[in-house]
């Protein structure tokens, strides 16, 4: 029910909230010294360069991987050209337990936890009637189940603390139904990242803020596929994929005190993929 004029009137006790107390200069607020970072799917791609931008940015970083165990050297480079803490940790995030178990143990190792990038992800892309239903609940497992369950046992550990920044890695097919290759499943997975994210970031507004980053194609394993290169070099209004560099950025502003006022939000990062 919508509040009436008096109603809104009424002073709310508590209200307005204090401004944080974090810098103001610009590249202060970017430092993430002194914090530790969780992402996962850090051994290549988007993660890995999620992950490097956290390290030079100061972070203590706790790399999960699934199968590319490269990413146990990868965080041990960074650890030394950085001089930061850094442990590589083996996690199927479709795994409830080994989710919760990862979790309980980055606490142990690194006293806390201020960001966890939930990045892994993965798609089988055909249409659906093509598609078995073995398929369909593996990338409900990894997209969706996933997501859920690093989001509520991380969530856990910011509800404690009193502090915490959740992001998610979506995708632009959260939004468009992405041609020309079929993939409804995945799609639809990623629009389930989305609106839980920002869900989440309405139930935790006591103690955790929650962003979403939605990347269009980037040149990654995941990137465009030979079925749809061409459309996606025609339809980017930049005429190509994105590096991963160039979403290091992204990442590391909404995981800064540079995002503060930044909660719940969506963030497109496309080439402009979606304009027209
Ligand atoms: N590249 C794009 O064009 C694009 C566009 C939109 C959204 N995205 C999203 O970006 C995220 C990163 O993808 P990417 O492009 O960087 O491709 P990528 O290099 O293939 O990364 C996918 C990551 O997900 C991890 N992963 C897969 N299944 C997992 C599981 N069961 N448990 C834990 N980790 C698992 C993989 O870990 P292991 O290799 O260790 O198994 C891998 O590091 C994904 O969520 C993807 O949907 C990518």
């Amino acid at each position: 029910m919508s509040m009436s004029s008096q109603d809104c009137g009424q002073v709310r006790e508590g209200f307005p909230r204090p401004f944080p107390d974090t810098p103001t200069n610009v590249f202060e607020q970017l430092s993430l010294k002194g914090k530790v970072v969780v992402v996962n799917g850090a051994a290549d791609g988007i993660g890995l360069a999620v992950a490097e931008a956290m390290a030079e940015a100061g972070a203590d970083v706790a790399f999960w991987y699934n199968s590319n165990d490269a990413a146990i050297k990868k965080a041990q480079e960074l650890a030394t050209s950085h001089s930061i803490k850094t442990q590589a940790y083996k996690v199927d995030v479709s795994n409830a337990d080994s989710v919760q178990k990862n979790i309980t143990q980055v606490v142990k190792a690194f006293g806390k936890i201020d960001v966890f990038v939930a990045n892994a992800g993965m798609a089988i892309s055909k249409p659906i009637l093509e598609q078995t239903l073995e398929e369909y609940h593996k990338q409900m497992t990894v997209n969706v189940d996933g997501i859920v369950y690093c989001s509520k046992f991380v969530g856990e550990v910011f509800k404690r603390q009193g502090f915490g920044n959740l992001i998610l890695t979506s995708s632009m097919s959260a939004k468009i139904v992405n041609v020309p290759v079929d993939q409804p499943v995945y799609n639809a997975t990623k629009a389930f990242v989305t609106h839980f994210g920002k869900s989440l970031a309405r139930e935790w507004r006591e103690f955790a803020r929650v962003n979403i980053v939605s990347p269009g194609f980037f040149d990654t394993k995941m990137g465009a596929s030979p079925g749809c290169i061409n459309e996606a070099y025609r339809m980017s209004s930049l005429g190509r994929q994105g590096h991963t560099k160039e979403i290091k950025g992204l990442y590391l502003y909404l995981a800064s005190d540079a995002s503060t006022y930044m909660t719940g939000s969506d963030v497109l990062i496309d080439g402009g993929y979606v304009l027209p």
